[in-house]
């Protein structure tokens, strides 16, 4: 088994710490445009590997795509990050012709492969993968719900002092900061609903912190985040590696689906060694439904915008 990380800088190389850790492959090729940078990131990772006690070879190559070859997974973290002030969509300009020319690539050397696309803004550049690599709708993922619904419930485990373990909790929608939608009424902490703990107040407090999560980081570090968004992308390649079948928040094409047409936009979905492989519909009532549709038209806008950029 082989996995493919494009880009090395922060969010890519975490991602490729956190898949070598877990042992998930016996190939992991981590790729940059950079000259070196990729090749040093790999080595350093390597270096881990005698006390963690994982031996996952990992390859650094510069911009050598036939390194890349038969990788069952491709991870693309490439493009600009958010500078503090910025919003995810104003990446797309320079993005979209980089992840373009990315999955292009990926997909000479690995017909076969999974995608899973975290460069932003996320939602368009899902879209814009599927598109242009003219891959089944299953096997291009976006990875973004699962970072948003990892800070709902990191906010929500600070308000409720509990294990984020004991927490399900879910966010939906676009990966913007005014189009995701945590869904408060349906997070529960082990099952009971955590309205029975929290004020109407706090949860309100919890979805408003949840939905800047990223811009608050991206202000206290000068650029966006790494940490989570590597992990949650080590997680979704993982679940697909090993055919989990969990049902992770993903960024997927609708075609029907919460009453939406030709768009990527986050959904939960179970996801298996086919890529994804099922819409969950989680019955959002009016007052959610409204939202979603609010969100989806802010992304078809975004998504709009692609013909004036690609060609
Ligand atoms: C974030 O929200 C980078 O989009 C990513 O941190």
């Amino acid at each position: 088994m082989k996995v493919t990380v494009v880009g090395a800088g922060a969010v890519g190389a975490t991602c490729a710490d956190n898949i070598a850790r877990a042992e998930l492959v016996q190939e992991l090729v981590l790729l940059d445009i950079k000259e070196g940078f990729a090749e040093g990131k790999a080595l350093d990772i390597m270096q881990t590997s005698s006390f963690r006690g994982c031996d996952t070879k990992v390859i650094g190559v510069t911009n050598d795509y036939s390194k890349t070859a038969g990788s069952s997974v491709c991870v693309i973290t490439s493009g600009i990050p958010r500078k503090p002030g910025m919003t995810r969509e104003e990446l797309i300009g320079t993005n979209a012709k980089i992840v373009e020319g990315v999955a292009k690539s990926l997909l000479e050397y690995s017909p076969e492969t999974i995608i899973i696309v975290i460069s932003n803004p996320m939602d368009t550049m899902t879209y814009l993968t599927l598109k242009a690599t003219g891959l089944p709708k299953n096997r291009v993922i976006g990875m973004g719900g699962m970072l948003d619904s990892s800070r709902f419930k990191t906010y929500l485990q600070m308000a409720l002092n509990c294990s984020q373990g004991d927490l399900h909790a879910t966010v939906v929608g676009g990966h913007g900061d005014t189009t995701m939608i945590p869904l408060t009424r349906l997070a529960s902490l082990n099952g009971a609903p955590v309205s029975d703990f929290l004020s109407a107040d706090e949860l309100k407090k919890v979805a408003a912190d949840t939905m800047v999560g990223g811009a608050t980081l991206t202000k206290l570090l000068g650029t966006s985040a790494w940490y989570a968004p590597g992990a949650c992308g080590a997680a979704l390649v993982e679940a697909i590696i090993r055919d989990e079948r969990k049902v992770l928040p993903c960024c997927v094409y609708l075609e029907g689906e919460y009453g939406q047409n030709d768009i990527c936009i986050g959904v939960p979905v179970v996801v298996g060694k086919n890529g994804w492989e099922k819409v969950i519909d989680l019955k959002l009532n009016e007052e959610e439904m409204a939202l979603f549709n609010k969100s989806a038209e802010a992304v078809r806008n975004m998504n709009s915008v692609l013909d004036t950029i690609v060609a």
